[in-house]
């Protein structure tokens, strides 16, 4: 037929991909969390499989199905994601840290529902950092894994975009960051994205535009070809 095959160039190769947004407990019944569908790293997870790698998907709060046929770890906090980001790296060739990560967690968690005051209007929660997975894993031991990051970022014009983008990969130390727009009705949620990718010197690599799977599928074959021209 006039169908291309799917390329495989990820045959024999792991790749470890995080998706969804953590969420951090206040008490029994809420949380902080944001508004990740999970659908770009879920799509990422997908395509890797398509072209032959190993899969394991680390998934947050995600709100679509998840892929069948790779292995798949559930997590709900920061804490969770960085244990078992950490503990699988090791095993995988290529991280994509597609998750959205809280920045902060509740200082304190509940044991109980916290109750609404009587008196006063306002309530101060206290929020402390959580670690940074990606900066962590870029330092960490490599032999010559490829660690991948996101940035999604509210600035509107391209220029900006790629500013943060610039500034974001120096600070974190991975190999490539891959940089989309979101704001209230583009990004999350969404089924098309378009994104920039950067090297670790901050130059432009690729551009994608299109549906979350077919720029899954294009930002793959950049990091196969990588893959393939560092052996
Ligand atoms: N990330 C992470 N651990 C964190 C925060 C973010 O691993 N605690 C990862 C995300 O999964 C993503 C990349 O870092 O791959 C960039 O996330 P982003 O939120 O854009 O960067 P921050 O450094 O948190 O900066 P800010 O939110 O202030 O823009
Ligand atoms: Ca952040």
């Amino acid at each position: 037929s006039g169908v291309p095959s799917p390329a495989r160039d990820l045959e024999g190769r792991s790749v470890l991909v995080t998706a969804g947004g953590t969420r951090e407990p206040l008490d029994p019944v809420r949380y902080i969390g944001n508004r990740s569908s999970g659908r770009q790293g879920i799509a990422i997870a997908r395509a890797a499989r398509a072209r032959g790698a190993r899969v394991t998907l680390i998934a947050a709060h995600v709100e679509v199905d998840l892929p069948t046929g790779i292995d798949v770890v559930r997590v709900e906090t920061t804490a969770e994601l960085l244990e078992a980001a950490t503990t699988a790296a090791p095993s995988h060739d290529l991280v994509i840290m597609a998750a959205a990560v809280a920045d902060y967690r509740p200082v304190t968690v509940s044991d109980d529902k916290i109750k609404k005051a009587s008196t006063g209007e306002h309530l101060t929660l206290e929020l402390v950092q959580n670690p940074d997975i990606l900066a962590t894993l870029s330092h960490a031991e490599r032999n010559g894994r490829l660690i991948v990051g996101f940035a999604a970022e509210t600035a509107t014009d391209r220029d900006d975009l790629i500013r943060l983008g610039r500034e974001k990969i120096a600070r974190k130390g991975c190999d490539f960051l891959v940089v989309n727009g979101v704001g209230w009705t583009t990004g999350f949620a969404q089924d098309d994205n378009t994104v920039t990718v950067l090297d670790a010197s901050g130059a432009i690599v690729f551009e994608a535009s299109g549906s979350k799977t077919s720029v899954a599928d294009d930002i793959l074959g950049v990091f196969a070809t990588v893959l393939t021209g560092a052996e």
